[in-house]
């Protein structure tokens, strides 16, 4: 594991993009895994940024979205399918039928899982995983105690993941309760992994994930077996390393 400690969002935001914007000029037709949420919102800032100084170009890209609450249609505002579009597909050159993202609304949710797996083999694998942490530890939807040989599935979200994004609903009441995330094992099959965090509030888990045990109560412990993974944060998510 490379740890990488900045001092704030904004340059954690920045070495994040700048890995991803390598990746894209060495494999203009990388297959990058993308995560959402409050920690890679900035970086997806500067790789538009980057976008319109035409210092990296998208046109060839793939990308996998790690994970999509269930039962949310896409055009819902919360939903990963609407962050993504907003945050970056909106303003990059990226061509739509390179974008794939788990279907909330899927009917037969076994079957779309493993298509989604076969797609991401047929196209040779994810090339750079972007990851964030939940306060639990998770990594894409995988909560404790998750089975680390999962494939993409459907699971229930945690309390603690449900209550930390309530935030973005108008309620606690209106979050899924389920979600359709990759698995472990489908996270550790990529060839390179960043993993972001920042603030306080994320400092317990990257302790976890970083220096204790690999378990299953802390999902993030199993990157410390993969060998391309770096992880950077702020002084604050690093203040109990
Ligand atoms: C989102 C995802 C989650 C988040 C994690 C942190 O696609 O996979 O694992 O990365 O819940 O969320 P934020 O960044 O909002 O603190």
């Amino acid at each position: 594991m490379r740890i990488i400690v900045v001092d704030n969002y904004e340059e954690m935001s920045k070495r994040a993009a700048l890995m991803v914007a390598s990746q894209v000029t060495l494999k203009p037709d990388s297959v990058l895994g993308l995560a959402t949420g409050d920690t890679p919102s900035g970086m997806y800032k500067e790789l538009i940024k980057l976008y319109n100084k035409k210092e990296v170009d998208f046109k060839e890209v793939r990308t996998f979205n790690l994970d999509e609450y269930y039962g949310l249609n896409p055009e819902n505002s919360q939903s990963y399918y609407k962050y993504m579009m907003n945050n970056l597909f909106n303003s990059i050159n990226i061509s739509t039928k390179n974008i794939n993202m788990p279907d909330g609304m899927a009917k037969d949710v076994d079957d779309f899982c493993s298509l989604y797996e076969k797609k991401i083999k047929t196209l040779g694998g994810i090339d750079m995983q972007v990851l964030g942490i939940g306060g639990n530890g998770h990594i894409g939807f995988n909560e404790p105690n998750i089975n680390f040989e999962a494939q993409t599935h459907l699971v229930n979200l945690d309390e603690q993941t449900i209550e930390a994004n309530s935030r973005f609903f108008k309620s606690i009441e209106y979050v899924p309760v389920k979600a359709i995330s990759m698995g472990i094992k489908t996270i550790m099959n990529s060839k390179k992994i960043i993993l972001l965090a920042n603030g306080l509030n994320k400092a317990e888990a990257i302790e976890k994930a970083v220096k204790g045990k690999i378990n299953p109560s802390i999902p993030a412990s199993i990157l410390q077996l993969h060998n391309d993974v770096t992880i950077i944060i702020d002084k604050e998510a690093a203040s109990l390393l």
